[in-house]
């Protein structure tokens, strides 16, 4: 019974599982009408442990419906993170009746070995019963591990990214049958550096404001820790990729630049074998933060995804950067009517009429003479969230320090996104979902995630504007649960 009071209200549109652990986003595929998640889930408990591939599927990127465990942990080797491709040609050999089989390469980590080595396993019916090949590359590591496996048609050849965890390298391998891997190049150590990386992705990306057509690999990378929220986060370089070698074409003056400046965006990667039809990349990421994930007061599951996001580059004044924006999808689970105000901002707070803890809202700031413009969500026991712009020291922030009753030391803290506020204006837009809160800068330039446990009570919002006043064009919407229960 204490545990179902600590309960939080259940996210209504993020994905989470029903019950117990679960980590990061496995196996992201599209196939025949599905688009499939895979994750890092203990079907045992709600700690990590006993590391199997969790499975959910949905139609439309929104609506979630949870399945049995797709790959479980075996006697000696438990299913670490890895991708999931489709074998369209069947250079695997493992497809069926003519049909392509659906290709897992996972990390199988071995603690009595002390190996970590990559997997492939296959499933001919959708993704819904596995059955494993077993290892098909070892380099004799420990720490090698979390493989991103994806189709690199100039070069007609799969590629596979993983890292040499705690030599903050990734590598890449080629191979024309998914079972027989060739080493290609590595890169790093480069820009942040933790006790590990992990969760490498590669990604060709459409450059808005770019040439015509216009496009650059990212290479995205987490850190198990120092990342800039804190504790657990992820890095990007943008660059070239001949399909052997990453070459970076920023020089980034040694500064790292962060996929989110919040502390709860982890390991995301992107779905592969998107319909011929959608030119989108859409990745996905664990909305937790390492220091204080087995820690987090829910119950009887812990660890949710974030939205999907649809993920693109744009040309800055500072060079490449990666812009991130919900997926167009979402915005079939608003309201009908949303709430619109403009409001002029002073001192005393105003009162905005949104209903609800999920809801998705756009606020367009003019800034004017303000030093700091605050949105505040709070619930009845004086826990807030507060979102803020700050136009004098350029930065946009959340602050979560006292967003809920205590418990863990590393998280009741402030996250700022570096943002260029010269010219007096600012757009957001706020995914809220009783329990997080994905913040989206200047048409998704920056992102801020973060997690917040509140007391009871109805959210509400306010607004004000300290030290001169500043107007808010505000549209929200509310949001219908997606996730069927
Ligand atoms: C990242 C990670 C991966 C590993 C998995 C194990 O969060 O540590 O490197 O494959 O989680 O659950």
């Amino acid at each position: 019974a204490a545990d179902a009071q600590r309960a939080d209200p259940r996210p209504a549109y993020h994905y989470g599982p029903k019950r117990n652990w679960m980590n990061d986003p496995n196996g992201l595929v599209y196939f025949e009408g599905e688009y499939h998640l895979f994750y890092q889930y203990n079907p045992h408990g709600d700690r990590w442990g006993h590391m199997s591939w969790g499975h959910a599927v949905s139609r439309d990127l929104v609506t979630w419906e949870e399945l049995p465990v797709a790959i479980p942990e075996t006697a000696d080797v438990m299913a670490f993170s890895g991708s999931a491709v489709i074998d369209w040609k069947n250079s695997s050999g493992f497809g069926r009746d003519g049909r392509p089989p659906m290709i897992a390469i996972y990390t199988g980590h071995n603690p009595k070995a002390k190996l970590q080595s990559q997997y492939l396993a296959y499933s001919n019916d959708r993704g819904r019963t596995w059955t494993v090949h077993g290892e098909v590359l070892s380099v004799g590591s420990s720490e090698f591990r979390d493989p991103k496996v994806f189709w690199h048609e100039p070069t007609r050849s799969w590629v596979m990214i993983a890292v040499m965890a705690v030599e903050n390298r990734a590598v890449i391998f080629t191979s024309s049958d998914l079972k027989q891997w060739r080493y290609a190049s590595s890169f790093g150590p480069a820009g942040a550096r933790g006790k590990n990386w992990e969760c490498p992705d590669l990604n060709l990306l459409p450059v808005e404001g770019g040439a015509p057509g216009e496009q650059r690999w990212v290479l995205s990378i987490n850190l198990g820790d120092q990342a800039v929220g804190g504790g657990s986060g992820g890095q990007y370089f943008v660059g070239d990729f001949d399909g052997r070698r990453f070459t970076p074409v920023d020089a980034w003056g040694g500064e790292p630049v962060w996929t989110d400046y919040g502390a709860d965006f982890y390991a995301a990667v992107a779905w592969n074998d998107l319909p011929k039809d959608d030119p989108r990349r859409i990745w996905i990421g664990w909305a937790n933060d390492w220091r204080y994930a087995e820690a987090i007061p829910t119950w009887p599951s812990r660890g949710i995804m974030t939205v999907p996001r649809s993920i693109s580059l744009r040309k800055t004044a500072q060079g490449y950067r990666m812009t991130q924006r919900p997926v167009r999808e979402l915005e079939r689970l608003r309201s009908k009517v949303p709430i619109s105000r403009q409001l002029s901002l002073r001192d005393e707070p105003l009162a905005l009429p949104v209903e609800g803890g999920a809801v998705d809202l756009t606020a367009n700031l003019a800034l004017g003479q303000s030093e700091q413009v605050t949105l505040t969500l709070s619930d009845g026991e004086g826990y807030q969230m507060v979102i803020g712009v700050n136009p004098a020291v350029n930065e946009v922030f959340i602050d979560r320090s006292r967003a809920g009753p205590h418990f863990h030391d590393g998280f009741e803290n402030r996250h700022v996104a570096p943002v260029d506020l010269r010219q007096g204006k600012v757009s957001l837009r706020l995914l809220v979902d009783e329990s997080i809160v994905e913040l989206f800068i200047n048409d998704g330039e920056q992102t801020i995630t973060d997690r917040f446990f509140r007391g009871s009570g109805p959210l509400r919002w306010s607004a004000s504007a300290r030290g001169g006043a500043a107007t808010m064009d505000v549209t929200a919407w509310s949001i219908r649960p997606g996730v069927r229960h």
